[in-house]
């Protein structure tokens, strides 16, 4: 039989700004799942990572059926309602239609799914990003499962020696979903090539060339464009298959030491460092760092062990001290070069708008002819 883990993320509103969801709203979500346990779903689990909320759910129906996505979403509309009633900043935003504040309206809620045959002793690990896009998980994935010096299981086990298949999407693309299968080790430069933009290409899924089976799922789409300004699904859900054909949890989470720099940070339009943080911690620093949390779970038959919080570790205590570092370094510049995202990727129009503003005050000077 097999199992489906199906992870959402949705933002449904914050106190204070872009800051965490009270406890209430959190609540409220959950009361739902838990209606629906031992029901249409096997067992459940949430918490949230900045102003997301994620929720996790098992079941070992048809893959293909939506009704537990719909009921997930009416768990997200239940803590939106709640959300409306506090006056949280963007109560709603990602369920219904005409989102109240905030720049992306009724795109819906993240999702990242994954069907498979349980092995027995089935371990996975699920990452929520708040202030990143799903590219932002690029370089970490990378490391873990295609570079040796971050991934030892790549030389010391035989069942990941063939290597894996990645799965890219152009995200930019209009009309339809536009993806590549590379595979790695063969591809090394050819995914370098493309991961290295995390605004235009992201990873979908990853599978073992072993034995087939998919480790990874993002919840990676394409982007809108809503009134001539491109929107896209921010802060990624992602759920990692680890351990046997699949790199150890270790080795996936070692890569998350480097802080990268990404995108999506204040008014998902700064670039920021990613900071490795404790499950249910809200932002703060110019609304962020960008920050990932990562649950850990073991699963049999779908019921899920309570999650483990892999980032809750002295260690990790000094990587945050570093990315504040960074974070604080890059702040400094302010609006200037790096630290602001390309033109093209800004969330909101301002600087569209000054540009035409001033379009019309630049003075051409011709060369006399
Ligand atoms: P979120 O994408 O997390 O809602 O943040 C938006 C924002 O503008 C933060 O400064
Ligand atoms: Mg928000
Ligand atoms: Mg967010």
């Amino acid at each position: 039989m097999e199992t489906t883990i199906v992870a959402m993320r949705a933002d449904i509103g914050s106190i204070g700004g872009h800051l965490q969801p009270s406890e209430q709203v959190v609540d409220a979500v959950r009361n739902v799942l838990e209606e629906n346990r031992g029901g249409l779903i096997i067992d459940y689990d949430i918490h949230f990572t900045g102003d997301d909320i994620t929720v996790l759910c098992t079941h070992q129906g048809d893959a293909d059926r939506t009704d537990v996505q719909d009921m997930i979403w009416t768990a997200f509309s239940s803590g939106s309602h709640v959300a409306v009633e506090q006056g949280l900043y963007g109560a709603g935003q990602d369920v219904f239609k005409e989102g109240i504040s905030g720049a992306s309206k009724g795109l819906g809620p993240s999702l990242a799914q994954l069907t498979f045959k349980e092995r027995d002793n089935e371990a996975f690990l699920v990452f929520s990003v708040d202030k990143g896009l799903p590219g932002g998980l690029n370089l970490p994935l990378y490391l873990a499962f295609a570079d040796p010096m971050h991934c030892s299981g790549l030389i010391l086990s035989p069942r990941m020696r063939k290597g894996f298949l990645f799965e890219i999407m152009d995200v930019v693309y209009r009309e339809y979903d536009r993806s590549i299968t590379l595979e790695a080790p063969e591809d090394l430069y050819n995914l370098a090539a493309l991961l290295r933009d995390e605004e235009r290409f992201a990873i979908r899924s990853i599978r073992s060339r072993t034995n087939r089976e998919q480790s990874v799922a993002v919840s990676t789409t394409r982007l809108h464009y809503v009134a001539g300004i491109m929107l896209g699904k921010d802060d990624p859900v992602a759920v990692v298959r680890v351990q046997d054909a699949f790199p150890a949890a270790g080795e996936v989470l070692a890569p998350f030491a480097l802080g990268a720099h990404v995108s999506g940070y204040q008014r998902g339009s700064h670039h920021g460092p990613l900071m490795p943080v404790r499950l249910n911690s809200g932002v703060s620093f110019f609304d962020g760092p960008p920050c990932v949390s990562c649950a850990a779970y073991s699963m049999h038959a779908g019921r899920l062990t309570p999650a483990v919080d892999p980032f809750d570790h002295p260690f990790w205590d000094h990587v945050r001290s570093c990315v504040s570092g960074k974070a604080l370094e890059m702040r400094r510049q302010g609006f200037f070069g790096n630290a602001m995202q390309p033109f093209e990727t800004l969330s909101y129009g301002g600087i569209v708008s000054i540009l035409k503003e001033l379009d019309e005050r630049f003075k051409i000077e011709k060369p006399p002819s």
